[in-house]
């Protein structure tokens, strides 16, 4: 026989906890708005999860601002600029120069780390290992939510408001209505091979690196451990890639008569990361809204997958705010066409990135020399630099 949901009231009842919902909560919660995080996987899990490590200066402030310990600050890598390298020569952009902003390589997982420590910290009720398997009434005032814990026990969630924080396989994205959706998406046929490799640093900045064989990002973690990406094919197995192929690989895609060489050492972590751009229109459903990943995803190059989620959160959480303060729900009603004007410009920004450092098998040599004249373009002018500085470092609000 089917199990009684325990009932559980809250405010802001929050699907997925990764760093958009923990972020979306310790703000709440800093403002006395109560609310519940259910999170599907476990705290592990997610701690382990690799992704983008480059923070715009929004994200780092509302990090430090929310009193989020300040690890980003003592631990994080303020980064002035990238190396955009192609032809095998490195052509530097100096961020601060040319826009007057930076950025902050922090990894994304010790972001999860600080606000999973400081929801703990605080009280807040994020429960892990939680399936969510029904969301129900969010036309009505009273939208719900059902899930199952990992002992099996059965929970009802009552709130004013739901929120799918949920990741790009969003469950919460899926339980809106097809007739009031479109979802807007284009796929890539390469995605990345990422490595974790005990080594120090190459470079003292970040290198995007076009060549003939493909893309590279020599990226970074700490002093003694590197993050590295070439494009690969999607169905690449990691299996059949030893360290040594590995950065032979690495080291022909960023090789120039410079004589650059690419720093090495043991291999300890490798994944295929799948490429997808995707926009859900629009972001909310009666008092159902989406952040993050679950609305919106971008290819990695760039990075701004995570930065998009902390703008949504700040101006979702905006909108909270003056609705349990005033009970005015405008902005509310305003979230998905606000955020949407961020998240459009952050596509065209990684599309463009992508599509300009890619080299797509089989590729028309025209398109391979066209890229070239595009980044020569870029590089060459104080314009074309100073527009590749400001998406990449942040827009101011918008
Ligand atoms: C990373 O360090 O993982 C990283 C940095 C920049 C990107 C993507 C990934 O554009």
């Amino acid at each position: 026989m089917a199990q009684e949901p325990r009932i559980l009231r809250t405010k802001v009842g929050i699907i997925g906890g990764g760093p958009a919902g923990l972020m979306l909560s310790h703000l709440l919660s800093g403002a006395g708005i109560e609310n519940i995080v259910v999170e599907k996987n476990d705290h592990e899990t997610i701690r382990n999860t690799h992704r983008a490590g480059i923070l715009e200066a929004q994200a780092v402030r509302m990090l430090a601002d929310s009193g989020i310990e300040g690890r980003v600050l003592s631990h994080g890598d303020e980064h002035s600029g990238i190396d955009l390298r192609f032809n095998g020569e490195s052509h530097p952009l100096d961020f601060r120069e040319l826009v007057d902003a930076t950025v902050t390589l922090y990894a994304q997982n010790e972001i999860f780390v600080d606000l999973a420590a400081a929801r703990a910290r605080d009280g807040g009720d994020v429960r892990y290992s939680c399936e969510v398997t029904e969301i129900l009434d969010v036309e009505s005032n009273n939208p719900k939510f059902r899930f199952t814990d990992a002992n099996g026990a059965v929970y009802e969630v009552h709130a004013d408001i739901l929120v799918g924080a949920d990741g790009s396989r969003s469950f919460a994205r899926r339980q809106m209505p097809q007739s009031t959706r479109q979802d807007f998406k284009v796929s890539y046929p390469f995605a990345w091979f990422g490595i974790l490799t005990e080594a120090p640093k190459s470079a003292p900045e970040l290198i995007y690196a076009n060549s003939p064989h493909g893309f590279a990002l020599i990226s970074q973690r700490s002093d003694s451990v590197q993050r590295m990406y070439f494009q690969c094919d999607p169905n690449e197995n990691v299996e059949d890639w030893s360290d040594d192929r590995i950065f032979d690989e690495l080291q022909r895609r960023v090789a120039g008569p410079d004589g650059f060489e690419l720093k090495t050492g043991p291999i300890f972590d490798k994944t295929v990361l799948g490429f997808r751009s995707f926009v859900r229109e629009p972001l909310s459903h009666g008092r159902l809204f989406l952040i993050g990943d679950a609305g919106h995803t971008v290819p990695p190059t760039g990075a701004k997958g995570l930065n998009l989620a902390f703008a949504d959160v700040k101006v979702l959480f905006e909108a909270l705010d003056s609705y349990y303060s005033t009970g005015d729900d405008t902005l509310l009603g305003g979230y998905s066409q606000q955020a949407l004007k961020r998240i459009w410009k952050a596509q065209n920004f990684s599309y463009w990135m992508t599509s300009m450092l890619h080299t797509p098998v089989g590729t028309d040599p025209f398109m391979m020399r066209r890229a070239l004249g595009e980044l020569d373009s870029v590089t060459s002018s104080t314009y074309g630099q100073q527009y590749l500085a400001e998406a990449y470092t942040g827009w101011p609000n918008s």
